[in-house]
């Protein structure tokens, strides 16, 4: 069967990305421009800002992709682009550029939802896998736990009720003055820390024992520091933050786990920013190994907003002919499963 190589764009939020993706398991490039340096100035992602960096960057960055899979737009199966769910305007940059360059080298357009492609990240990490399985969905925006039953079909078993992983983080990160992006900051300095030091509150949500809560954790560290500073006492940043990731973990490990065993499966697969934590990684590979679950998680660079996870589940699209028409939009709220 001849290969599909598949020109794929993503520009969701803060990072411009474009890659090659072939049979949507082998990323010949996969070139990310990071906005980061420019939105930590005002401690966080600014949209305006972000939709004018997508337009400067997308040329260069696709221009780059190419060159480095060694390939013209001429070698190309198919134009993949995520259409949803992020910032309108992000989302405007990429789609546009995806539509104008399906048509002008008159190739297929596929448009690609975000949460599917973070998931698919994992088609490229470990070439052997294959639906169905479990999968953790945790991202800046998204909290999901998710059956992944086909590469098109996807079960949402449990979500967040309130923030997002990655939004807890970058707002505990900022209140204990370590910036933007959280994330990886707390990651970090949690490694100087005893994660046993505090014990911060578990949300449950009765009635749905697979739903997330994780404002009351947030608002907990904030109470923590409130008082530490009303009583005149200084606060054990690393402590407090390896705390906190610690109560973050546990409720994701033990929430995964209990979908794991219940359907018996045995398989589990992590995605998102979040799964680049290095605390989240080592329990739940402990977890699976203790319940001899076969367990998946993409190299750091697949984690994070990127490209070649968008050429990856734009793949399984193309094998089922799901092609986007001249009409394809961005679509915000987009959920997950439902196309446009
Ligand atoms: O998937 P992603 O790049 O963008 C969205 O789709 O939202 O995820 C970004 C999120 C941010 O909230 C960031 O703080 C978080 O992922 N993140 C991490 C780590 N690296 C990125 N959270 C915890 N530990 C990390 N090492
Ligand atoms: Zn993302």
């Amino acid at each position: 069967m001849k290969d599909i190589r598949i020109l794929a764009i993503e520009s969701s939020c803060d990072e411009t990305a474009a890659a090659v993706v072939v049979n949507g398991r082998e990323a010949l490039s996969n070139v990310i421009n990071s906005q980061i340096a420019v939105h930590t100035l005002y401690g966080g992602v600014v949209p305006e800002i972000a939709s004018r960096a997508h337009i400067q960057n997308i040329n260069p960055v696709i221009r780059a992709a190419l060159d480095e899979a060694h390939m013209t737009l001429e070698d190309i199966d198919a134009v993949a682009v995520t259409y949803g769910p992020g910032l309108v305007g992000s989302l405007l940059v990429g789609v546009a550029e995806a539509k104008a360059l399906a048509w002008a080298t008159g190739k297929p357009l596929i448009g690609v939802h975000h949460i599917e492609g973070h998931i698919a990240a994992n088609y490229i990490a470990s070439k052997d896998l294959k639906p169905p399985f479990a999968a953790l969905v945790v991202s800046g925006g998204h909290t999901h736990l998710v059956m992944v039953q086909d590469y098109d079909r996807f079960e949402i078993i449990g979500r967040t009720r309130d923030d997002a992983a990655g939004e807890a983080f970058d707002k505990v990160a900022r209140a204990v003055g370590l910036g933007y992006p959280g994330g990886p900051k707390i990651d970090k300095e949690a490694k100087n820390g005893n994660p046993h030091a505090i014990e911060f509150p578990i949300a449950h949500i009765d009635g749905a024992p697979y739903d997330f809560s994780f404002s009351g954790i947030k608002s907990a560290v904030l109470n923590y520091l409130n008082e530490a500073k009303m009583k005149g006492e200084t606060v054990n940043r690393a402590d407090l933050v390896a705390s906190f990731q610690q109560a973050v973990v546990t409720t994701l490990v033990s929430h995964s786990m209990q979908l794991v065993c219940e359907r018996h499966l045995d398989k589990l697969v992590i995605a998102g920013g979040v799964s680049a934590n290095s605390a989240l990684r080592k329990a739940m590979k402990e977890a699976c190994d203790e319940q001899g679950v076969a367990f998946y998680c993409p190299p750091l660079i697949l984690c994070t907003d990127n490209a070649a996870m968008i050429g990856s589940a734009a793949y399984y699209e193309y094998c089922k002919g799901h092609f986007a028409g001249w009409d394809l939009n961005a679509v915000p709220n987009l959920k997950l499963g439902e196309r446009a």
